[in-house]
């Protein structure tokens, strides 16, 4: 988990440092918004885990959010860069960070259920469950897990946090910036 989160930061600075060489660091304000939108896009994922509508495999879903908010995660880290403009920002930028250590602690514990949950899989193929049953049977299966539903009370309160600090750092900045 440590150097995922220092891959990111270092990408994060990488790019920061790039839009100051070539005088681009103005981008870093608009970047914030991108990012922001990237990571609500992947919450599509909770609609289709709700099964509010059923086309494409949960599976994929979380791919997208675990990918989306890993890039929206960078875009925040690289606009957090720009302009430190009080504590809200300071404190939806700890809570990012928090966020996406969770996340990959989550994705790694989803991993190793998947690893346990092989063997299901042998047992329902031979049962004669199609791909797609197996998929989705096994995919609820992990996701129900003891370990999970305790990851869960840590994660998601974390980016419920996330959600406030950043809307109220959004709402302060468009009242102080007038
Ligand atoms: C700003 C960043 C993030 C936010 C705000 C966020 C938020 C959430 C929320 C609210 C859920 C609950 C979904 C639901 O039950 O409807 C969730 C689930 C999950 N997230 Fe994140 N997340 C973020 C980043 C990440 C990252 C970077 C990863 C992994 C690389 C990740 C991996 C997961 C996993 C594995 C689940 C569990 C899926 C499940 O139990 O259904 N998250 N996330």
């Amino acid at each position: 988990m440590l150097i995922w989160m220092l891959i990111i930061i270092i990408i994060s600075i990488s790019i920061d440092f790039v839009l100051h060489f070539f005088q681009l660091a103005w981008i870093g304000r608009y970047l914030g918004y991108f990012g922001t939108f990237l990571i609500a896009i992947s919450f599509v994922y909770s609609i289709r885990k709700r099964e509010l509508f059923k086309s494409g495999s949960p599976k994929t879903f979380l791919m997208l959010h675990e990918y989306l908010s890993l890039v929206g995660a960078v875009l925040i880290l690289v606009h957090a860069g720009i302009h430190y403009n009080g504590h809200l920002a300071w404190l939806a930028t700890i809570m990012l960070l928090l966020n996406v250590a969770s996340g990959i602690i989550g994705k790694s514990i989803l991993r190793n259920a998947a690893e346990t949950i092989e063997i299901k899989n042998i047992e329902l193929s031979e049962k004669g469950l199609s791909v797609d049953e197996i998929e989705k049977k096994l995919f609820l299966d992990s996701i129900t897990f003891e370990i999970m539903q305790k990851w869960r009370i840590i994660h998601i309160p974390i980016s419920l946090m996330f959600t406030i600090l950043s809307i109220l750092h959004i709402i302060s900045v468009f009242i102080f910036t007038k």
